[in-house]
């Protein structure tokens, strides 16, 4: 008989931080979604509580960076097997935070996979997403193929925070579940076979 596998630690992380954001909506759906899919331990990483310096503090010295808060955020990332970025699109990027909160930590995202949930206009965040997978390759990471995106995301949630279309919405966030955990397992067993040191 199989053993049972150890969950995944998931850390789920919140790219916009503007007042009246749409953002925690969207990461408080997919939660729920990782947590009916199982197998998952997810930590919750809202940019707009971080409290990242706006400046980078550079590489870490002796084990530890140079303020606390990016000390704390380092360890959640350390600890994370796998990511998903929940993105809005802004004039057709990402947010300037999650840029500084993904610039901020270096060898914490490696040979680890990272997921996207987007939500935008027209496009549905998907010209972020393929930003941001750009900067992903830098960081020694491998971003899965699916992802779930919500265009005109303003009309596409109810006043309970549940998707109109929660079923196709639901078919999308397992399809990248489903990936993204393969891709953790995957990589959890090679790291410990073999440090990544490059
Ligand atoms: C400054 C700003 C720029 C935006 N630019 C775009 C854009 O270029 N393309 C797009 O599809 N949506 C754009 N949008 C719409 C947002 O992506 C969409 O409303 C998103 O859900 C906002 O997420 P938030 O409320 O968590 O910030 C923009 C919104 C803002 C506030």
């Amino acid at each position: 008989m199989d053993m049972p596998k150890k969950p995944i630690r998931l850390a789920v992380i919140v790219g916009s931080t503007r007042q009246g954001r749409l953002g925690p909506t969207v990461a408080k759906w997919f939660i729920e979604r990782a947590r009916v899919h199982g197998g998952l331990d997810t930590d919750v990483i809202d940019l707009a509580e971080a409290g990242l310096p706006s400046e980078l503090g550079g590489p870490p010295k002796e084990g530890k960076y140079a303020s606390a808060e990016v000390n704390a955020y380092a360890r959640r990332i350390a600890e994370a097997e796998a990511f998903v970025v929940v993105t809005p699109e802004y004039n057709r990027g990402y947010p300037a935070a999650l840029k500084l909160a993904i610039d901020s930590v270096y060898a914490e995202w490696h040979a680890k996979p990272v997921g996207f949930v987007s939500h935008g206009g027209q496009s549905g965040g998907l010209r972020a997403v393929e930003q941001l997978r750009q900067v992903f390759a830098e960081l020694h990471t491998v971003t899965v193929r699916d992802s779930v995106s919500f265009p005109m995301a303003w009309e596409q949630f109810d006043e309970d925070g549940n998707p109109h279309d929660a079923e196709g919405a639901g078919v999308a966030a397992k399809q990248l579940l489903d990936e993204l955990v393969w891709w953790a397992e995957a990589l959890r067993q090679a790291r410990a076979d073999r440090p990544y040191a490059f």
